[in-house]
């Protein structure tokens, strides 16, 4: 069976896989068990599966397994911990900006993504890196208070 390097979170992995289109979010979940990384519309529309690949975000449901491979992947459980949370991960806990959670994860990736770019985004470059990220429950307006919080204590994600 063909296998595929991966980087994810630091942790190097050989992923066995018979078909190379495997989209990366099955690896992640099912076979890596990193399940902070969440299924949602499977067709690259809704932002729950964003992880980060080399830094910039991509959408674990319509990346391949071969794609990824050889990539630095970093998904939710490559941030922070519950004792010891990732700024901007802290930045959610504070401004409360979540209500199911489901599509955190995805969102959180994205502004992790945004703040490397872009320490200090407006309120407009923060909406506009996070519109592929959609929240049901409509957490929007504290989501966009949280990076801005994260974005104020100057604080960088990587
Ligand atoms: Fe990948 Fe919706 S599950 S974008």
């Amino acid at each position: 069976m063909p296998s595929y390097a991966l980087i994810v979170n630091g942790a190097q992995y050989s992923v066995d896989s018979w078909d190379p289109e495997q989209p990366l979010l099955h690896v992640l979940r099912n076979q890596l068990g990193l399940t902070g990384t969440k299924f949602g519309c499977g067709a690259g529309q809704c932002g729950s599966c964003t992880v980060l690949m080399d830094g910039a975000t991509a959408r674990s449901c319509v990346t391949t397994v071969a794609a990824a491979a050889g990539r630095r992947i970093t998904t939710i459980e490559g941030l922070g911990t519950p004792e010891a949370p990732h700024p901007v991960q802290a930045a959610f806990i504070a401004e409360q900006a979540a209500q199911c959670g489901y599509c955190t994860c995805g969102t959180v990736m994205s502004a992790v993504a945004l703040l490397a770019r872009t320490p200090q985004p407006d309120r407009a470059q923060i909406a506009q890196a996070l519109d592929g990220n959609l929240c049901r429950c409509g957490s929007h307006d504290r989501v966009l208070r949280a990076v801005a919080r994260a974005a104020r204590e100057g604080r960088k994600s990587t």
